[in-house]
C-alpha cells in the first residue's frame, strides 16, 4: 500500500485546564507546563505539517486558551496556510482574545458542552461558574459570525437532556452538532461504571439524532459518535492508523492517535528531534498497523476489512490485550465476550459509581 500524506493534524498544545471531566481523552499521565513545547517549535511544526499535505489543523488541549501564545500559534498556522479549528471549553477566551483570534485568522471554533444547566454541566466539569462562562462566549462566537461546532460529549447523566442540547445547539448558532457519546479511552476508562450509558439510551438517542437530522436540514448538521460498546462493528478509528491523521503531545511526541501511549511496545519521535515528514512515513510507530496485512483471519476475511481497517488498535489493546488483533467491539471478534462482560460489570456498579476527575500532576 502507497501511504498518503496526513489531513488533519491536532496539536495538543498544552494538558492544563480548569476543567476536570471525568471522560477527558488526554492520557492518565498527564505532562505539566514545564514539558510543554516553545512556540516556535510549534510554529515549526504547523509549517512541516502543511508542507506534508496537511490541510486542517486542530488546536487542542487539555485546555489550548490556557497557552498564553494562543493567538501567536493561530498566526502561525494561518501564515502556513492551514485551516484552523480551535476546540475548547470557552473558559480563558475573552472578547479581546476572540477579537484577536479572529484578527490571527482563526477559521472555526468548536466548544464543548458538559451539560444544558449550570448544575450539570460545573458537575460534569468540576468546574464551578463554568456553564456561565461558556454561554457567555458562545454569544461572543455567535455575534462574530465565527462558524461554531458545539461538541456535546454524552453518557449516562446527560443523555436523557439531548433534546434539550440539540435545540441549545440552534439557539447558540452552531452549524454543527456532534453528539458524541464517550469513547472510552484516557481517563474515561477509569470512570466507565460512571458514564457507561444504557442500552435504552442509546437506542433512544439513535431515534433522536435521526429525527433531528431531519427535522434540521439545512440549519444544523450532525456528526453521531454512538457508544461502542452496543455496536455490531467497530468505527474506522482514526480512518485507519497512520492514513488520514497524526496528533502531537503537550511535549513534542509525534502519535498516530490520541491512546496510541497506551500500547506499550511503541515507541514515539519527537518533533524536536525528527522531521515530521521523516515520522510519517518512515518511523516503526507509524507502520506498525498501517494497511490490513497485521490483522488476524477474522479480518482478512471479513468484507468489512477495508471499510474499518478491524476497528481501534488502543481498543484491541486495552480489551483483548493485543493491539493486532480484530477491535473486540466487533461481534465477530472471538474477544467480543469481554466487551459484553464490561457492560454488565459497568451496569452493576453504575449507581454506586462516582467519578475520577482528571487531575494534573504539580512539578
Ligand atoms: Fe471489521 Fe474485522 Fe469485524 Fe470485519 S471482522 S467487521 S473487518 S473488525
Ligand atoms: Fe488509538 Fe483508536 S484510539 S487507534
Amino acid at each position: 500500500m502507497t501511504t498518503p500524506p496526513p489531513i488533519a493534524m491536532l496539536a495538543e498544545l498544552t494538558h492544563r485546564c480548569p476543567l476536570s471531566c471525568p471522560y477527558c481523552s488526554n492520557p492518565v499521565a498527564l505532562h505539566g507546563k514545564e514539558t510543554e513545547l516553545a512556540t516556535e517549535t510549534w510554529a515549526d511544526a504547523f509549517v512541516q505539517a502543511a508542507d506534508l499535505g496537511v490541510l486542517q489543523l486542530h488546536l487542542s488541549g487539555g485546555e489550548p486558551a490556557s497557552r498564553p501564545d494562543l493567538v501567536d500559534l493561530t498566526r502561525a498556522a494561518h501564515e502556513a496556510g492551514l485551516y484552523t479549528n480551535l476546540i475548547t471549553s470557552g473558559i480563558g477566551l475573552t472578547p479581546k482574545r476572540l477579537d484577536a483570534l479572529e484578527a490571527a485568522g482563526l477559521d472555526h471554533i468548536q466548544l464543548s458542552l458538559q451539560g444544558t444547566t449550570p448544575e450539570l454541566a460545573d458537575r460534569i466539569g468540576g468546574y464551578k461558574g463554568g456553564f456561565e462562562r461558556k454561554m457567555m462566549v458562545a454569544e461572543e462566537i455567535r455575534k462574530r459570525g465565527l462558524p461554531l461546532t458545539l461538541n456535546a460529549v454524552m453518557h449516562r447523566h446527560n443523555l436523557d437532556d439531548l433534546d434539550r442540547t440539540i435545540d441549545m445547539a440552534v439557539e447558540l448558532g452552531a452549524r454543527r452538532l456532534e453528539v458524541a457519546c464517550v469513547q472510552f479511552h484516557g481517563w474515561a476508562t477509569l470512570n466507565r461504571a460512571a458514564l457507561l450509558p444504557t442500552r435504552e439510551q442509546t437506542e433512544a438517542t439513535k431515534r433522536k439524532v435521526a429525527e433531528a437530522e431531519a427535522r434540521l436540514r439545512g440549519t444544523l448538521a450532525f456528526d453521531f459518535v454512538p457508544p461502542d460498546y452496543y455496536a455490531d462493528y467497530p468505527k474506522a478509528c482514526m480512518g485507519g492508523w497512520g492514513t488520514a491523521g497524526l496528533n502531537i503531545s503537550p511535549d513534542g511526541k509525534v502519535l498516530p492517535c490520541h491512546a496510541a501511549e497506551t500500547i506499550p511496545h511503541l515507541t514515539f519521535d519527537n518533533i524536536r528531534d525528527t522531521p515530521l515528514r521523516d515520522i510519517w512515513y518512515d518511523s516503526p510507530a507509524f507502520n506498525a498497523y498501517r494497511g490490513t496485512d497485521f490483522l488476524p483471519d477474522t479480518c482478512q476475511s471479513c468484507d468489512r476489512v477495508e471499510v474499518d481497517f478491524g476497528g481501534c488498535r488502543c481498543q484491541a489493546l486495552a480489551i483483548a490485550g493485543d493491539a493486532a488483533a480484530t477491535d473486540p467491539v466487533c461481534r465477530r471478534s472471538p474477544d467480543h465476550g469481554r466487551v459484553d462482560r464490561l457492560l454488565s460489570e459497568a451496569m452493576a456498579e453504575a449507581d454506586s459509581a462516582t467519578f475520577t476527575y482528571r487531575v494534573i500532576p504539580r512539578p
